[in-house]
């Protein structure tokens, strides 16, 4: 880690961790998270596409080095108002995820879109839809590949813009153009990749996005080749393609690649094609918005035997969720102490690792236990005021060396797994000219009480590469690989 983020450590070293007899000390710094300066050869490097194999560079969509121009960007860092806000959205299309499966009504969200998809009251529908999109990757679409930034997420869909955009008039920018590839197909009605209900008969299976009160656009199923690195191209990869206006783009990203266990899914994809012996993919989240991470597609299971402190942990299956994944989590402790729970709280297989919400959000029960007990082992530090869903907060002014609890994951197998202080602290200051930032624990009750699991947004996935084993049933930790170099 420490040689591969120098960069990080330099602009962003907020906190050091040391040790101090058992305890982990932060010790902070007076430099902050301003980010105020980015290596545009590291941008280039990304431009460039893939580094290393199947591994492609990640970066947060706020990144300096991410699409995304104009006023949005302060600091390198997105407020906390904004990512609250965001994770809000997430955990409302989550809910309704819920509600759709035990409703036993929409087919859950797999597959291809239903007939017409319902956009949040937000501006942007590619980042409003059907989750919030976070982390971009540069994958080629069609023959020859045309470079596109895309986001990955678990939505069961992949979607692209495409050309012409909805109104047909300005140039559609960040959108891939149908005309100029040689492999592009639609996909007809009566496939059983179009699952659309209005459409009965024809050459092409469409779709329309819209609210209650506005269409936003249409989309036609289609496949084309799917270029991630030379070595990893997929051949009739599924895609919405969507006519979407640049007002309803959020200008991060064209549209998104779907790593969900969906049969249309780059992960399927991947299991189909990669030898025994290969995970999925794995991910390494940029620890902030100045850093980047990676995603490597079908990675050699082999590469993680015999490092140290890796942690295989059983992958269960949902059936109120069944694209996404969920982990068999059964304990936490706080300074080695298991919250008073049985795990039967925390099992029904409903711990959700998620790389669209931010924080982490657990069942109200466990979360005030977990809350209780790690403001009893803060007790010596000044309370701040909640922000918002995030009510374990302090005032650090002042204070140069901060002792923090252990936090720890148990899961099913036995597996132990001890939380980084930058997986469960988030550090922020109100004012840009505070002298010390604020710090809250990044976890919160989930804010619908009926909420039917916890959520591992991706704060608490940091530090680690994430290794999705999913022929083998198993998610591995891997710790100090989050490095492109
Ligand atoms: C539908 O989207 C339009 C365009 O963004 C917006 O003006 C309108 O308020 C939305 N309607 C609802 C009910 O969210
Ligand atoms: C959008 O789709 C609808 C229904 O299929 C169709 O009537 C309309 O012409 C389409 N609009 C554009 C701009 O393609
Ligand atoms: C929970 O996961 C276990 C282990 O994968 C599986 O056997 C069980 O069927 C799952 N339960 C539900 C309700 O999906
Ligand atoms: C944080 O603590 C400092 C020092 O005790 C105090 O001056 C300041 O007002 C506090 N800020 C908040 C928002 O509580």
């Amino acid at each position: 880690m420490a040689s591969a983020m120098p960069l990080a450590l330099l602009l962003l070293c907020l906190l050091v961790t040391q040790t101090n007899g058992s305890r982990r000390v932060l010790l902070r710094s007076t430099d902050d998270d301003s980010g105020a300066s980015w290596s545009l050869k590291a941008c280039t490097s990304i431009s460039s596409g893939h580094s290393n194999g199947n591994k492609l560079p990640v970066v947060h969509r706020l990144s300096p080095c991410s699409p995304l121009i104009g006023g949005v960007r302060k600091h390198g860092k997105a407020g906390l108002n904004e990512i609250l806000h965001r994770d809000g959205l997430r955990m409302r299309y989550l809910n309704e995820v819920q509600a759709a499966a035990a409703a036993d009504t929409a087919p859950a969200p797999s597959g291809t879109p239903a007939s017409g998809l319902s956009v949040p009251a937000t501006q942007n529908v590619i980042s409003g839809l059907p989750g919030v999109f976070s982390y971009t990757v540069l994958a080629g679409y069609g023959t020859p590949a045309q470079q596109l930034p895309l986001y990955f997420d678990v939505t069961g869909m992949s979607n692209l813009r495409c050309k012409p955009c909805f109104s047909g008039v300005e140039p559609c920018d960040q959108a891939f153009d149908p005309s100029r590839s040689s492999s592009f197909r639609t996909v007809p009605c009566g496939s059983p990749d179009c699952t659309q209900a209005s459409c009965s008969s024809g050459s092409s299976c469409t779709f329309t996005f819209y609210n209650s009160t506005f269409v936003f656009g249409n989309g036609t199923v289609v496949t084309d080749t799917l270029t991630l690195s030379p070595s990893a191209t997929f051949e009739d990869f599924t895609v919405g393609c969507m006519q979407l206006d640049n007002l309803f783009s959020d200008g991060a990203a064209a549209g998104n690649i779907d790593l969900s266990r969906s049969r249309h899914s780059l992960a399927t994809r991947v299991l189909l094609s990669s030898p025994p012996g290969s995970a999925a993919f794995s991910y390494c989240l940029p620890a902030n918005k100045d850093t980047q991470g990676f995603l490597n597609i079908a990675p050699a299971l082999s590469d993680y035997s015999g490092h140290g402190g890796v942690k295989h942990v059983p992958l269960v299956t949902n059936p109120r969720g069944p694209n996404f994944y969920f982990i068999d989590l059964v304990a936490i402790a706080i300074n080695g102490k298991d919250l008073p729970f049985p795990p039967a709280t925390f099992r029904g297989n409903g711990t959700m690792i998620d790389t669209q919400a931010e924080f982490t959000y657990l069942n109200p029960l466990i979360y005030t236990a977990l809350r209780d007990e790690f403001r009893t082992a803060m007790a010596k530090y000044q309370p701040a005021p909640a922000f918002s869903d995030l009510d374990t907060c302090y005032n650090f002014t002042g204070i140069n060396y901060i002792e923090l609890p252990d936090m720890t994951f148990r899961f099913g197998n036995g597996e132990t797994m001890e939380l980084d202080d930058r997986q469960f602290m988030y550090f922020f200051r109100e004012h840009l000219d505070d002298a010390f930032p604020f710090g809250c624990m990044a976890f919160a009750a989930s804010p619908d009480p009926n909420f039917a699991w916890n959520l591992l947004g991706s704060q608490v996935q940091r530090t680690k590469e994430i290794v999705y084993d999913v022929r083998g049933g198993k998610v591995a930790f891997v710790p100090s690989r989050c490095g492109l170099r």
